[in-house]
């Protein structure tokens, strides 16, 4: 650890996430090397722990990979360690076949198995122990989203001198849904272990609040959680509040103006065949982003004849994730199934309905596909935010491109009216839209795409961070216990 300037050990801010911003690989001399790895999460903490001079306490992304704590992008990585059975009860499943499922309004059933949430509980305490022995005296931990919920209060047992926030980056759901659960009171009380708890939408930090009065004997008033002992008498106080995150908009931006990608996005138009619209959705293969929704509609917009394949074309990058849960497996073959048909039956010689991609890229070739579609189709069922709506405004610096957004994810509440908002489950209304936007008028593209920006690229990541950081650090440490 280091020292910092009042002599004392260890570091300010200590980020706390399943994910290392990093992915190991070993080789076969038994090298341990690492990369980037993708994720939300990653691209919109990176450039702010790049700023601070922090440590970052996660999971390698490998099974049983112990690694000494290391410096990287001026930072120090500290990987925690997970064991084959922890991966498969604590990341597959109680992480994304328990709370995914349960958090995005059981779009998917979840699934309860009280082996996965002991795993849970044993690796969130690991994460606490690890982040207990980064942080300096009195300084700041900072624990992201649904893998980590028990560890504000397992570290504020460690460490009472810090100042934890915890930011859930997925939808919080409605108490209905939430209180099904059985070890709802644990995740509500070990989130009420910091000082505050942000989340993406005004909508979810309410969810929270009304699932704490509903499920625990804590007050509430406005934002402000009034924690009872179990004498009944008042503790600490916790806030709870929205801070919609946003990504690293001049990156992209930047990216997108660079005659490298200028010049790839019109390959790509080239090698799709010159198509007057090009449309595309770029998701983790996930049930929760609507694709199957999206996929039906075009299949159906073909078969209306109100498009074609000469002049039109979709562009689906779909990147793999969680491949060893059973909803993604199935959700696999269900999108290979449906674009198969679609291209069978719709497809001519050198022009495809849909250009589908199971594979994830670098920023790089994104920048120049956002530039390059017409059309961008986001259609989640639920989502959190969406970054990938931000990313395809921060790219079109052209103020070219029509961006259509389901109202069900946490960007819509942000971006509304500049966005064509769709409702993914009224596929003749999302069928509408998908055309609308294709014929959309060039005057009137550049009138919301200019809206689009001004919002956009006034909130960029490092904005979210500080906003954070700073309800955080602002109160007196002494005033939030009462
Ligand atoms: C979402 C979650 C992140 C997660 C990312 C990728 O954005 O909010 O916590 O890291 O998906 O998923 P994975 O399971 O591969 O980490």
């Amino acid at each position: 650890a280091s020292t910092g300037a009042d002599g004392s050990e260890g570091y300010d801010l200590v980020v706390v996430a399943n994910r290392l911003p990093v992915d190991f690989s070993v080789g076969d001399d038994g090298e341990v090397d690492w990369q980037r790895s993708p994720g939300g999460l990653v691209t919109a903490l990176e450039p702010v722990m790049r700023e601070a001079d922090g440590a970052w306490v996660g999971w390698s992304g490998a099974p049983d990979l112990a690694h000494e704590p290391f410096e990287a992008d001026g930072m120090l990585l500290v990987p925690v360690t997970l064991s084959a059975g922890e991966i498969e009860r604590y990341y597959e499943g109680f992480s994304n076949d328990t709370l995914w499922p349960l958090y995005h309004d059981v779009i998917a059933p979840p699934t309860y198995h009280r082996q996965w949430f002991d795993a849970y509980r044993k690796v969130n305490q690991r994460f606490a122990e690890a982040a207990a022995a980064q942080a300096a005296h009195g300084g700041v931990v900072w624990v992201h989203d649904y893998q980590l919920q028990l560890v504000p209060k397992m570290l504020r047992e460690l460490r009472p001198d810090l100042r934890i926030g915890f930011f859930d980056h997925i939808p919080f759901p409605a108490v209905e849904l939430f209180q099904q659960l059985p070890w709802r009171k644990q995740i509500i009380e070990g989130l009420l272990g910091a000082d505050l708890v942000g989340f993406q939408r005004g909508g979810d930090a309410s969810n929270f609040l009304r699932s704490v009065r509903r499920l625990t004997g804590h007050t509430t008033r406005g934002s402000i959680v009034t924690t009872l002992d179990e004498h009944g008498r008042p503790g600490r106080r916790v806030r709870a509040a929205a801070f919609p995150i946003s990504i690293d908009t001049n990156y992209f931006d930047q990216l997108a103006r660079s005659p490298e990608v200028q010049a790839r996005a019109k390959e790509i138009r080239t090698d799709l065949g010159d198509p007057d619209v090009m449309m595309l959705g770029v998701d983790r293969l996930d049930y929760t982003k609507g694709i199957r929704h999206r996929i039906k509609a075009y299949g159906e917009i073909l078969q209306d004849g109100r498009i074609d394949v000469e002049h039109t074309t979709l562009v689906q990058v779909a990147s793999p994730s969680r491949e060893n849960v059973g909803a993604y497996q199935e959700l696999r073959d269900d999108v290979e199934v449906l674009v198969g048909r679609i291209n069978g039956e719709f497809g001519e010689l050198g022009h495809s309905a849909i250009h589908y991609l199971h594979h994830s890229y670098p920023p790089e070739e994104m920048a120049a596909l956002y530039l390059a579609a017409d059309v961008m189709l986001v259609t989640s069922l639920r989502d959190g935010m969406n970054l990938v709506a931000k990313e395809y405004i921060a790219a079109r610096h052209d103020l070219g491109g029509v961006l259509v957004l389901s109202e069900f994810t946490g960007a819509a509440d942000e971006l509304a009216p500049g966005p064509l908002l769709v409702n993914p489950h009224d596929i003749d209304g999302m069928k509408d839209i998908i055309v609308a936007a294709a014929h959309m008028e060039e005057r009137e593209k550049r009138r919301r795409m200019r809206n689009l920006r001004r919002k956009v690229m006034a909130d960029d990541v490092a904005k979210w961070s500080k906003a954070f950081l700073g309800v955080l650090t602002a109160v007196p440490s002494r005033s939030s216990h009462v």
